[in-house]
């Protein structure tokens, strides 16, 4: 680019401003008017902009966060603020009716048992996950929450009971029942019959039914399909908690286990409570 004498160009009419790149000359047209209005709007904009909302950082500090204030007060602080403001409103719009519904009504509002799973789920997670597994798939001597088969019940109210007071958990309320030890009062063979009737293997001549009616059917029931009210499994079925082979069924039968499930009356509040048997109760698609 080189400087040029200023000259009228030939073909427009129009003064060139002296700039020329290799012989192509800048016509010296003034802007738009439209452009130009764009442009000084721009800037009253612009200015309005600084005087009404927080924009320019200063020395002194003043304002959030070190920056001029703004005449409006506007920050997106006191924004935030707000929009979480509603949520913990309308979270306690929920809670409030969460606390005065029945599990029936919960069941039936959308709305309700919706947030009542959410809150649920996790408190499950904090809370049961490190013996029931995340999903509630349990383990051995821990039961799968996710099937249909209870010890103990599986309506909401059952077990928002179990959850509350616990199943040997010390608490008064809590559920309990003990399988004898049957170590000492039948012989080897009766324990094995027992066993063989128990997994069904086809090995008992009748002596083990026999058996089974005369020192289990009282808590598991004539047909060995359990009894809620004890808390007693469900034999006939191919769920086990504490393991089906016919080994793992005499070792009960010698020398039962008790499994504790802790009492949550003291450690969660009623509301967490109620939304764990529901989400629970879900779990296992209800009974
Ligand atoms: C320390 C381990 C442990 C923790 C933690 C625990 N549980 Fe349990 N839970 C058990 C055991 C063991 C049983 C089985 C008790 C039995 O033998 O009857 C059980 C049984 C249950 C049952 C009864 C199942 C049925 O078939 O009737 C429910 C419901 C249940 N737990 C829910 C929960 C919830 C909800 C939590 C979290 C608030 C939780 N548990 C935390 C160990 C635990
Ligand atoms: C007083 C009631 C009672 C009597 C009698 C009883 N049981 Fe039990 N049984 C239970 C309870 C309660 C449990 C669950 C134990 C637990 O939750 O830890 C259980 C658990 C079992 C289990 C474990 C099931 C599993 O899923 O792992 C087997 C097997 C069993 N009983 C067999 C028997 C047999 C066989 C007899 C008779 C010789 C018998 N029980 C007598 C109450 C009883």
């Amino acid at each position: 680019m080189s400087e040029h004498q200023k000259e009228t160009d030939a073909i427009s009419g129009v003064e060139t401003t002296g700039h020329d790149w290799d012989g192509i000359k800048e016509l010296n047209n003034p802007a738009p008017r439209w452009w130009l209005l764009v442009l000084y709007a721009s800037i009253i904009w612009a200015i309005g902009y600084w005087v009404v909302y927080p924009a320019w950082p200063t020395l002194s500090g003043e304002g959030v966060r070190g920056g001029t204030e703004g005449s409006f007060g506007w920050t997106q602080y006191e924004q935030l603020k707000e929009s979480q403001g509603e949520i913990v409103a309308r979270k306690a719009a929920y809670l409030t009716r969460f606390e005065n519904a029945s599990f029936a009504d919960i069941q039936k509002d959308e709305g309700l048992y919706e947030f009542a799973q959410a809150g649920g789920a996790a408190a499950f997670k904090d809370n049961c996950a490190t013996c029931h597994g995340t999903g509630g798939a349990g383990g051995n001597g821990y039961p799968n929450l996710n099937d249909d088969d209870w010890l103990w019940g599986g309506s909401v109210d059952a077990i928002y009971q179990t959850i509350r007071f616990g199943i040997r958990s010390g608490d008064d309320e809590a559920r309990f029942s003990e399988m004898p030890a049957f170590g000492d009062m039948l012989s080897a063979d009766e324990i094995s019959a027992i066993a063989s009737f128990v997994v069904q293997d086809g090995t008992d001549d009748g002596a083990g039914a026999q058996a089974f009616a005369d020192n289990c059917a009282a808590c598991h029931g004539d047909t060995g399909t359990g009894m809620h009210e004890l808390g007693a499994p469900n034999l006939m079925d191919a769920i086990w908690f504490y393991g089906g082979t016919k080994a793992d069924v005499m070792a009960q039968i010698r020398k039962p286990r008790h499994g504790v499930m802790p009492a949550w009356e003291h450690r969660l509040d009623a509301n967490t409570i109620r939304e764990l048997a529901i989400y629970v109760h879900a779990l296992g698609g209800g009974e």
